[in-house]
C-alpha cells in the first residue's frame, strides 16, 4: 500500500495504477461504515484508493475541526488489511496552498437541511470532493447514504461539472442497536449513547406509521419530535420529510421521500435518515 501526501506523487501513482480505480473519500477515524465502502471499492476495481483528509472548509467556525477525531496509524492498519493500494493523505497546505481562492457554489440542493443549519458546509464539501475527484480521477467514487444530502450534492456536482466518475451510494451501516455509525459517536458518553438511539427509533416510528397508511407529513414529524424530546439530553435541529430527489419539504407523502433529522445529544450533533 502506497501512502501519498502530494498531488504530484498521486498523479504519478495514478498513471501507473491499473484501471478501473475506485476511490473512497474519508476524513479518517475509520469505522465499519467506511470499511464497508472500502471493501466494495476493493471488490469492484483493479485499484482501490482511499483519501484521508479532515477538510477544514466544511467546518463552521464554532464546529469541531480542531477536535475532530484522528488516528492515522490505526486507519492505515485497517486499510492495509483491507488490501487498499493507494492512500492519499495530504496535509492541509497541499489541498489549500497559500492563495487558494476558488470554491464551488452549490445550488438549491445544498441550501436546505444541513445547508440551513451549517452555513458554508456544502461549499466546503463540494470544493474538496471536486478537488479529490480531479486529483484521483476515479472511475467510481463511494459515499455512504448516512450523509444523504451530501450524496445528492456530490451527484449534482459530478453531473454538472462533468467530473466523469460513477458515484456509488452505499447503505448506512448501523450498530446492533440501530445507531448509525459515525466518527462523532466517539464523543458520546454511555448515557448520551442511549439517548442517541431515539434518532433511529424515530425513523422506525415514521416508517411504521407510513406503512400503516399515514401520509400526512406534519403528523409524522410531530410523532417523531415527541419521541425524541422524551430525552432531556436531546435537542432537535430539524426533522424533515422531503422529496427524495430535490429535498423540498412535503405536506403529503405521495412520492419517494427522504426522512432525515439532525439532533444534538448533549454537545454532539448527529444525523440520520431513511428513504420511504
Ligand atoms: O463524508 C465525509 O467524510 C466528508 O464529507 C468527505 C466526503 C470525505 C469530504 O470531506
Amino acid at each position: 500500500m502506497q501512502v501519498i501526501e502530494s498531488v504530484a506523487a498521486f498523479r504519478q501513482a495514478y498513471a501507473e495504477a491499473e484501471k478501473p480505480l475506485g476511490l473512497v473519500p474519508t476524513m479518517g477515524f475509520l469505522h465499519e461504515g467506511h470499511m464497508t465502502l472500502v471493501r466494495r471499492a476493493r471488490a469492484e476495481n483493479a485499484t482501490a484508493a482511499v483519501s484521508i483528509f479532515v477538510n477544514p472548509t466544511q467546518f463552521g467556525p464554532s464546529e469541531d475541526f480542531a477536535t475532530y477525531p484522528r488516528d492515522m496509524d490505526s486507519d492505515l492498519a485497517k486499510l492495509r488489511e483491507a488490501g487498499v493500494d493507494l492512500v492519499l493523505a495530504p496535509p492541509v497546505e497541499e489541498v489549500y496552498p497559500p492563495g487558494f481562492d476558488t470554491y464551488i457554489d452549490v445550488g438549491r440542493i445544498g441550501e436546505r437541511l444541513e445547508g440551513e443549519h451549517r452555513a458554508g458546509h456544502f461549499r466546503g464539501v463540494a470544493t474538496v470532493v471536486c478537488k479529490l475527484l480531479t486529483i484521483v480521477r476515479p472511475n467510481r467514487a463511494y459515499f455512504g447514504q448516512k450523509d444523504a444530502q451530501q450524496c445528492l450534492v456530490v451527484k449534482r456536482l459530478n453531473d454538472d461539472l462533468n467530473l466523469g466518475s460513477e458515484i456509488v451510494i452505499c447503505p448506512t451501516v448501523r450498530d446492533t442497536d440501530g445507531l448509525a455509525l459515525s466518527s462523532r459517536n466517539v464523543y458520546l458518553s454511555a448515557v448520551e449513547r442511549e439517548a442517541a438511539l431515539s434518532l433511529y427509533g424515530s425513523l422506525n416510528l415514521a416508517q411504521d406509521l407510513h406503512s400503516r397508511g399515514e401520509t400526512d407529513a406534519s403528523s409524522i414529524r410531530q410523532r417523531m419530535r415527541r419521541l425524541i424530546t422524551e430525552s432531556p439530553l436531546a435537542s432537535i435541529d430539524y426533522i424533515s420529510i422531503a422529496d427524495a430527489d430535490n429535498l423540498t419539504e412535503l405536506d403529503i407523502i405521495d412520492r419517494p421521500a427522504l426522512i432525515s433529522l439532525a439532533v444534538r445529544i448533549g454537545k454532539t450533533r448527529l444525523i440520520d435518515n431513511v428513504i420511504i
